[in-house]
Order: C-alpha cells, then structure tokens, then sequence
C-alpha cells in the first residue's frame, strides 16, 4: 500500500502523494494566525533542501503550499521578534539568509504553487511571490498586500524587486507606498497572482493542475515596465514623493522615502532592487518611528481581545437619524447587521437612508452587495425594531430629560441580553441610568464624527456596570470593525477632555493675534493630522464650546471665538468659522516664515499631553497604554510618537 513520505516540524507538514505532489502546510504553533517567525524560515529550509533533492532523484514533480489556518495563508514576519531583538546588526545576515531562501525556492527545477485564502500580507506575500504560481480565492477575506510602512519598514525579503518583476512599479509601489491590501481580484488584476477560485476547498485542485500543467506565472508586460524604464524611472520617484509628502513628512516617517530612493536607484532590475534592500532596511529597523509603530500595532491589536467571548450580534436598533445615528445605523449596516433606525418621523430619518446609500456605494462594489446593505437599513419610526434588536443604541438630542425617557420607554420591551447603549457625549451615564430598573444594562458606546473614518469608539462604564456589559459593548464595537477602549463615565471621556484644552489654547493664541495658519502648520509639523484651529472648524463651533463648557472651561463672551458662534459661523457646515471653508477645505492665507515650528508644536500640543497624563491619574482608562491607543484612534495624535504619553516619557513631547 501507497505510504505517504511525511514531515513534520513544529510550523510545517509536509507530505508526498501517490502523484508525486508534494503538500506543505504552514501551521503556526500556538498562534491564531501564520508567521514567518526565525524559527519557521529555519525550519523551510531544511524542506526545501529536501524538496531540491527529491526534485534531483524525480521523486517530486511539484510543491503546493498552503495555510492549515482558517485565518488566512501567512500575516507576514513574526512582529514580536523585531522588538525582541536587542542588537539590529544581526538583522542583514538573517534578512540575507531568508533572501538567499526564497531565491533556492525560485530555483527549484520542480514548480512551487501558492494557495492563498485569508490574509496574504507582508513576509507572506514575499514567500507567495517566490513561488513559480499563485491561486487565491476570490472571496471577501481575501487580502493581499504590504503593510510594512505602517511599521516604519519596507518589504524584506526580495518583495520589493519581485512584486514589482510582477505588476510593473506604478502598482507595486503604490501598494508598498500606502500599505493598502488588496482583495483577490485586483491583486490578480496587477498580476501578483494568476488564477482566482471561488472557494478555499478549490485551491489544492487547482494548484494540482496547476503542478501537473507546469503552469509558470508570467512577468509584468513592457507598458507597466514603462516607468520603471530610464529617465522615466527618476519622474515616477519624484511623482512618489510628491504623493507620500502629502501624508507624511520624511522626518516623521522615513521609511517610504527610503523605499523611493531604492527604487530609483534599481526599479529597472528586479533583483538588484531585492538584494539592495537590505542595507537601507536595517537603519529603519531601528529607528524610534519603527519602534513606536510597532507598539501602537500591538497595542491595537490588544484592543482586539476585550470583547466577551461568544457574543454575538445580529440586529441593532438606533435611535435618532441625525448626524451621529444615522452614521452609526448606515456603518452598522455596512458591516453586516440588520439595522432599524428609528426618529420622530419619516422626514427625519430619509437623509440618513440617503447618507447611507452613499456610503454603501463608496465602500462597496459591486451592484448586489450595494442592494443588500440599503436592504440592511430600515427606517422604524414607530420602533418596531427594538425587541428584535441584539444592541440598542440612542443618539438623540443632548437632553438629559429626552434620553431618560426614551430609556424608560425601553426597558420592558427589550431582549434578555440586549446592549443598552447611549452615544452621549456629556452626560454623565449614571444620571442617564437613574431612572432604569436596571440600571447595570446601560452602558456608553460614544462614537466619534465623522462616523465611517474614525475608528475609535469609546466604551462608557458608569459605576453601575459590571464587566460583562462592558465586554459585551467592546464585542460589538469590535463586531463592527471599531477599535474599543473602555473608559469611566466621567466629564468628556478620554478624547474631548484631551483635544479641548489644545484646542482652546490655539483660539486663545489666535485671538492674541497669533496668525491661525502658523499654529495649524505648526502641529501638523509636530505631527497631528490637522491644526488645532481647522479642527475646530471641522468639529464645529457651536459643538466646541459647548463641550468646553461642559468640561468647565471659560468661554469669555467678548471673545472671537463667541461673535463667530452668535455670527452662525460655527466652521466647516457653515462654510465659515476661524477659516472660510470652500469644497469642503479651508482657505488658508500664506504661513508666516522665520518661526522655530518644532518648539511651537511642541508648545501647542503640552495641553493635550498634560491632560492624558491627568486622565491616567484619575483612572479615566485603566493605563498609559490605553490612553496612548485611545488618543491616537480619536484624534491621530502623531502615532510615530507612539502616543501622548510616550512622547512624553522620551522627552519628544
Ligand atoms: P442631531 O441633532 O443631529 O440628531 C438628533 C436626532 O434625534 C434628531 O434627528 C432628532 O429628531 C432625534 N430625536 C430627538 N428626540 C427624539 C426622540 N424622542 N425619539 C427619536 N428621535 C429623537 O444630534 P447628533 O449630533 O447626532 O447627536 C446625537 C447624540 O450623539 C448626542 O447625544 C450627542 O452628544 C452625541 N454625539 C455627537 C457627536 C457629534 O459630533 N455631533 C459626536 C459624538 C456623540
């Protein structure tokens, strides 16, 4: 009888059929997901010496390598050994080591295939690219890409020649410039993998046929080589540039100039590309941005594990159709939940469906999937949705009066089990829960606007509350693609209590006369996403100071920032606030030169930081970590920094 030849390493499995095939399997011990950690390279190549030797003796006509994993094929390198490593000058001979690798696996005489299913990413699209064929599966899990600017790196391990050997410069850079993943069919439209199944159990099939058909990938075709070409090469990395300064300064982030710089050096040679990225990767490596974005990659995926186990959701109601409900309705049915949105009447609730209509159109792409979500949003004046419903959420005016009532009008009608939530942003949830029966079920799930690009969600624990109700809030959040951290129910939470005090010091400065335009280019220098001014422009005038009254903070009537309000200038909606607002961005006159800019954003920001540090005081969220996270999820507080607290910590802040 046919004995299968297998082995078997702590990562690996690998087995020949009766057909000569070889299967190998990664399976990463003790982790959710599949890395290429040290240990998992060293253990490759002892089955591809293997694979080279049964090659020779014609014992194995082809190796398919998939993932044992239903999480995907392989996330990328094992992050955590970056960190781990002590002394980076380690780094070039294991980078050349696992070059050396993948180039012996491109030099098998026998065809090596990859089946991708679930995340493709990082160090795993690298080993997928070294493979002679790629078949993926064309289904909504699929992601393909190079996240590794978002650590400070850039690929290591030959990806950067070998994706761009693929899909030509223009699409390979643009991916490793911006870390976008890819879903199977625009990946296979680039040309990073050949072939498209519809189902994971399709892909040993085909990657059979793939085998016995001696079926090759091809190259990238000579107009998407064009640019790589000549003195063209040198007008696209300028092009690049422009891009990449337009989100991110060189100073803050090096790591996609550097990658600019290798492609104009070698973009037109595809190996000399990969063996020159070793020796700019290793500086970046040890940069402080790498070292900061690594920790606020883990602390984000820390978030991940707060939710309680087993909840599940299905159904969401929500009440009050305005700015934030009929956001938070349409994101809910975006991502999957049957959602009924309730308000005074019809009227009302319309401009939500048409917002969410928009949304669905922009964020999804194909006709049914677009139909099935506008299908997932249902108006419900008279809330009928709510004893149906898995989460409840109230977003309705800001009156103490209005949502205690609304809650008590609830409390009979719910299912056992159901999340009681409020999107309040100043009320205290105690006095909200005062009038339940139960007071334990209400918790806060306080969204930031706008909804669709913000990440953050606050998870609001009154004194009332027990662990469970919380975990079951930050399940949900989590549910819907949403980053939770759990703070106290106390004065502005964690972000309107930090941004208020920067925020009202730049309108100070400007009333004093200092020019808006050099504080704005001032922070965004130190490394904010936008100045305090704009902001608030873009938060609202009118909604600014109300929130700094709730937070006790003076709003004196004879000021600027009063006329501006009383004049219906509250900012971005009104067209006019600090700045006049055209197409939806402000007018800003000329930065006045000769300012030290560093000293200034660093100035600017002290407010910010100062009260993170109070926060953490007062126990407003349980650590420094989660005030760094949560910061940088609500108001994208320079994550190269690594957050408000560790800016200070290194004295960078
Ligand atoms: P909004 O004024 O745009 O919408 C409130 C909606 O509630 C209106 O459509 C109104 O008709 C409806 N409503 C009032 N009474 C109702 C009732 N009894 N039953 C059903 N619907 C009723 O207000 P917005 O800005 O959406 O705020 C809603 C909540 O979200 C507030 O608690 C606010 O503090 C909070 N929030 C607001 C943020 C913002 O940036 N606007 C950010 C985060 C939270």
């Amino acid at each position: 009888m046919f004995q299968p030849k297998v082995t078997q390493t702590k990562h690996w499995h690998f087995a020949i059929d009766v057909e000569q095939l070889g299967w190998l399997t990664i399976n990463t011990q003790g982790a959710p997901v599949n890395t290429l950690s040290r240990e998992a390279i060293t253990e490759l190549e002892g089955l591809v010496a293997q694979f080279e030797d049964l090659a020779n003796s014609r014992e194995l006509v082809g190796v398919i390598l998939l993932s044992g994993k239903d999480s995907g094929f392989i996330a990328g390198a094992d992050v955590s050994e970056f960190d781990a490593m002590s002394d980076f000058s380690v780094l070039p001979e294991a980078l050349k080591r696992t070059h050396a690798l993948f180039q012996r696996i491109e030099n098998l005489k026998i065809p090596m295939i990859a089946g991708i299913h679930g995340f493709c990413l990082g160090g795993g699209l690298e080993l997928a690219l070294a493979c002679h064929y790629r078949i993926a599966v064309n289904d909504d899990k699929t992601r393909i890409g190079f996240p590794e600017v978002g650590l400070g790196i850039f690929p290591g391990f030959g990806g950067t020649g070998r994706s761009i050997r693929q899909a030509g410069p223009v699409d390979a850079m643009g991916i490793m410039l911006t870390g976008r993943m890819l879903k199977a069919g625009a990946a296979r439209g680039m040309g990073l993998v050949d072939k498209l199944v519809r189902h994971r159990d399709m892909l040993g099939w085909e990657a059979r046929k793939a085998v016995l058909q001696k079926r090759k990938s091809g190259t990238a075709g000579f107009t998407k080589r064009i640019m790589g070409m000549g003195p063209l090469r040198g007008y696209a990395a300028s092009k690049m540039r422009d891009e990449v300064a337009k989100k991110a300064r060189k100073e803050h982030y090096p790591a996609p100039y550097a990658l600019i710089d290798l492609f104009e050096k070698h973009g037109n040679d595809w190996q000399a590309m990969s063996r020159g990225e070793i020796e700019p990767f290793v500086p970046l490596m040890g940069t402080d941005t790498a070292a900061n974005l690594r920790r606020v990659f883990f602390l984000s995926e820390s978030l991940k594990k707060q939710g309680l186990k087993g909840a599940k959701f299905a159904r969401v109601h929500v009440i009050g159709a305005g700015v934030m409900g009929g956001d938070i309705a349409a994101w809910c049915a975006l991502r999957g939940m049957s959602v009924t949105l309730q308000d005074l009447d019809m009227e009302r609730i319309k401009p939500a469906l048409d917002r969410g209509k928009a949304l669905f159109k922009k964020r999804l792409r194909k006709r049914y999937e677009i139909d099935a979500a506008v299908m997932r949003l249902e108006a419900d004046p008279t809330g009928k949705g709510v004893s149906r419903a898995d989460v409840i959420i109230e977003a309705v005016v800001e009156k103490l009066e209005v949502k205690q009532a609304i809650f008590a009008g609830l409390e009979d009608k719910l299912k056992p089990g159901a999340i009681l939530a409020t999107n309040t942003s100043s009320i205290e949830l105690e006095r909200i829960a005062e009038k339940l029966k139960d007071p334990a079920r209400l918790i806060g799930l306080h969204f930031f606007n706008p909804v669709a690009q913000l990440p953050l969600v606050e998870v609001i624990r009154s004194t009332f509350n027990t662990d469970a109700e919380i975990g079951k809030g930050a399940a949900f959040a989590l549910a819907i693609g949403k980053s939770p951290v759990v703070v106290k129910s106390a004065p502005g939470f964690l972000v309107n209590r930090v941004l208020m005090p920067y925020m009202l010091a730049a309108v100070e400065r400007v009333q004093r006369g200092e020019s808006k335009q050099l504080l704005d280019a001032a922070a965004v220098a130190f490394g904010m996403p936008m100045g305090p001014i704009e902001l608030m422009d873009t938060v609202g005038l009118d909604v600014g100071k109300s929130v700094a009254k709730e937070l006790g903070h003076a709003v004196g009537d004879n000021t600027q920032f009063a006329d501006l309000v009383a004049a219906n200038k509250l900012g971005r909606k009104s067209g006019e606030g600090f700045y006049k607002w055209v197409d939806g961005k402000a007018v800003k006159g000329p930065v006045p030169e000769g300012r030290d800019m560093a000293a200034l954003g660093r100035e600017l920001v002290k407010p910010l930081i100062d009260m993170s540090e109070i926060v953490v005081a007062e126990g407003v969220v349980a650590n420094a970590d989660l005030a760094d996270i949560g910061v940088i999820m609500g108001t994208g507080f320079a994550p190269f920094l690594g957050g408000p607290m560790r800016a200070r910590r290194d004295g960078k802040a």
